[in-house]
């Protein structure tokens, strides 16, 4: 396994209470409030935004087994994603240095991530029930990039400004 660099670790703000780590965290360690909230979609991976400030964005995701996204980043905001039911797997590529590298996290209930500015990852449910995360952007985030791993490395794909 190869080390990834830098977009993997969170700036220090990022951990701050109130910040985008513990808030993810908190969140999905409260079911009382996303239960009520959630939905399902059985084409794709559902998503709604629930809070918009100017300092960030939270939005709810389901996924039901083996729904994901493509590799993608979002942009110049940072953010946390934290795992409040069910299993997600991450794949990280970083884009620094001539080859890209990669690392894959699991990722269970209780779990976080938080990343910086044009981290890409791709997130996918490769578990058999459901699962739920909470996102939180900061500052809200204007766009998701999509991106292709083909040699010699990270190909654009298209921008999208959905979750
Ligand atoms: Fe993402």
């Amino acid at each position: 396994m190869h080390a990834v660099p830098y977009l993997t670790v969170p700036a220090p703000e990022m951990a701050r209470p109130g910040g985008p780590t513990s808030l993810a965290m908190a969140l999905a360690a409260c079911p009382e409030w996303w239960r009520p909230l959630v939905d399902y979609c059985l084409d794709t991976r559902w998503c709604q935004l629930l809070e918009q400030t100017e300092q960030h964005e939270v939005w709810l995701l389901s996924w039901l087994p083996g729904q994901g996204t493509d590799l993608h980043d979002h942009g110049p905001a940072s953010g946390a994603f934290a795992v409040a039911a069910g299993t997600l797997t991450e794949r990280v590529v970083a884009k620094s240095g001539r080859l890209p590298t990669e690392v894959t996290h699991e990722l269970a209930v209780g779990h976080c991530r938080a990343f910086g500015p044009h981290y890409v990852h791709q997130v996918t449910n490769s578990g058999s029930v459901p699962a739920v995360s909470v996102y939180v952007y900061t500052p809200a985030r204007t766009v998701m990039n999509r991106y292709q791993l083909e040699p010699p490395g990270l190909r654009a794909n298209g921008v999208s400004v959905d979750q």
